[in-house]
């Protein structure tokens, strides 16, 4: 039997022939998946023997991996903000420009009166808080455990994406996330619920077809196209979510959204009437990446 050592040296050596961008953390965190340790102790039991069926599991890991599947989707979770949440290809992978635009928000919430502030800290702050095309849950379950007072609805057009943010809010254990099936603000103008928020939120589908086209195989082959492409250059989703925001907010409250990296810049000519004051904010690598309306 081989040691923990020897295969962890092979599976790297696998994955960087693959062309695997980061073969050795790839390597390691599904070996410390297998063997049901952590990434360090992999290093700590170097020379233990890895039995049978370990090595058999290994081996059919590496093989996805190799073949492009995200590491996240292999290993079935994902770490965003202070969750865990379960992911599969029902549901896009939540990523950290994302983490930034709920770390903004819970900024932006702290440093507000919602009136109903009273000691005891962020769990009282209460507000009500619409994340639209929620997909893993990732934003409105991150708001959730940040702020449990508050009202979070989540939508999605896509019932399986509903399915693995039901499953995500369980695991969390979050009370205050109601999950709800719609196109956008649907649900909402039908009747079944006659809601003003204070903040609306949302990454929705950004890319164009080319940009897709372009994108790593771990994207365009594995990750659900509907949460992935908008028409009109991208713009179509978020423009929908734009123009509904003014009947869905409460005065005072704002829109925040992920966009495409050229989004922005359009979005503040086209809406600067629309909304009393606009902001683009950057994402780590100093793209234009976050658009925010108020009304
Ligand atoms: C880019 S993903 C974002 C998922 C999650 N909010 C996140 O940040 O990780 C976009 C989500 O919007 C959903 N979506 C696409 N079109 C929609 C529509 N017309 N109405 C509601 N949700 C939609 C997709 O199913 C997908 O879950």
């Amino acid at each position: 039997m081989a040691s923990v050592i020897e295969l962890l040296a092979k599976g790297v050596r696998f994955l960087h022939s693959k062309n695997i961008e980061r073969p050795k953390c790839d390597a390691e965190w599904l070996f410390a998946h297998v063997l049901s340790c952590s990434r360090l102790e992999l290093y700590l039991r170097y020379g233990a023997a890895v039995g049978a069926s370990d090595e058999a599991h290994l081996r059919e890991l590496l093989v996805r991996r190799a073949r492009r599947e995200p590491l996240q989707y292999i290993l079935g979770e994902v770490d965003f903000c202070d969750v865990k949440l379960a992911v599969d290809p029902r549901v896009l992978i939540p990523r950290g420009e994302t983490e930034m635009l709920v770390e903004w928000l819970v900024a932006y919430i702290r440093g507000r009166d919602w009136g109903n502030f009273a000691a005891g800290g962020a769990s009282n702050y209460r507000c009500n808080i619409l994340d639209l095309g929620t997909g893993s849950g990732a934003i409105a379950i991150a708001l959730a455990k940040y702020f449990p007072a508050s009202r979070i609805f989540a939508t999605d057009k896509s019932p399986f994406a509903l399915a693995v943010a039901q499953k995500n809010a369980e695991r969390n254990g979050v009370r205050n996330v109601k999950l709800l099936e719609s196109d956008w603000y649907d649900v909402f103008g039908g009747g079944v619920c006659q809601e003003k928020f204070d903040i609306i939120v949302a990454n929705p589908p950004y890319l164009t077809p080319q940009e897709l086209a372009d994108a790593r195989d771990e994207v365009r082959k594995y990750e659900p196209i509907s949460a992935l492409i908008a028409g009109d250059g991208g713009l179509r989703d978020i423009e929908i979510i734009l123009r509904g925001a003014r009947n869905f907010l409460k005065k005072g409250g704002l829109v925040a959204l992920e966009t495409g990296i050229t989004h922005p810049r359009q979005l503040r000519k086209k809406y600067k009437n629309f909304f009393n004051k606009t902001e683009i904010m950057r994402d780590l690598n100093q793209f234009d990446r976050f658009f925010v309306a108020y009304v």
